[in-house]
């Protein structure tokens, strides 16, 4: 069985979004460049951290590496100067070189768990701090299906790096709801952008649903995650993996 693919995750109605300041990282390619899309559709004011400024799609385009707690902090206070009050934060920034675990080695274990764990923890905690002192907030962070079940192969440290993205997601989670913040992950097992480039042959016959995910599956699932329609699930993994298991 073919699906169509899904409509532009812009058309969705959602409450909650609009007027909002969000701050997308890895906004420069692939799905943080759609969820930046469709949260600016939805009438959010969004600024975009990745490793060069040079995107066109958020209003504030900022340069930081999210490894790096200077640069951080830094991209946040400007997104707060220049837009307000940070009261959304999607974490897209990452990596993905698949290596055999006989040939994988510190530099690349480290490189990957740095980006993908380190990255979303530096960026959560500069964003939580603010928002619970408001009383608003909603994180979406982004994980794998790799991060669940292991992934297919060539992937331990990827794998290692999502779970730890859900693990700290939940712990994020368990400690802001009280104050109005939301925390929640979103756990896709393929989708269509360059960092998948050349591994997609044959991927659309093994997904039931008879395709692999498009960019605007994730910023669908992310939109509703950060709209008032949300507003009781907090701590929760939306896997979007057109019915794998
Ligand atoms: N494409 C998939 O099949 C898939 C599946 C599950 C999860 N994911 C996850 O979704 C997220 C987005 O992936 P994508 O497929 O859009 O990939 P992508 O390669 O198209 O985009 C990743 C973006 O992250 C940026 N980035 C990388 N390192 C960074 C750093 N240190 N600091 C700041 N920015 C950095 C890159 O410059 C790039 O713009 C990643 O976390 C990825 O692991 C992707």
């Amino acid at each position: 069985m073919t699906s169509t693919h899904p409509p532009a995750a812009s058309t969705m109605r959602l409450e909650g979004i609009a007027g909002r300041v969000a701050v997308v990282t890895g906004s420069g390619s692939g799905i943080g460049a759609t969820v930046t899309e469709t949260l600016r559709k939805l009438g959010a004011r969004v600024a975009g951290i990745d490793l060069e400024a040079g995107s066109a799609g958020p209003e504030l385009a900022l340069a930081a590496d999210v490894r790096d707690e200077a640069q951080v902090d830094a991209a946040f206070a400007e997104a707060e100067a220049r837009l307000g009050a940070v009261e959304m934060l999607v974490t897209c920034a990452g990596v993905f070189t698949p290596v055999p675990i006989a040939d994988l080695d510190l530099a690349e274990w480290t490189r990957t768990i740095d980006i993908n764990l380190t990255g979303t923890f530096l960026c959560a905690k500069r964003a939580l701090g603010p928002m619970r002192r408001a009383g608003f907030g909603r994180i979406v962070t982004i994980s794998s299906g790799a991060g669940i079940d292991g992934g297919t192969e060539s992937c331990a440290h990827y794998a290692a790096s999502k779970g730890g993205v859900i693990a700290l997601t939940k712990a994020l989670a368990k400690e802001s709801a009280a104050d109005g913040v939301l925390v929640n992950v979103v756990a896709p097992r393929a989708v269509r952008t360059p960092m998948l480039a050349g591994m997609t042959d044959g991927m659309d016959e093994a997904i039931p649903v008879g395709r692999i995910g498009e960019p605007d599956d994730v910023a669908a699932a992310v939109a509703f995650l950060c709209s008032a329609h949300a507003s009781y699930v907090s701590g929760e993994v939306l896997v979007l993996n057109g019915g794998w298991w």
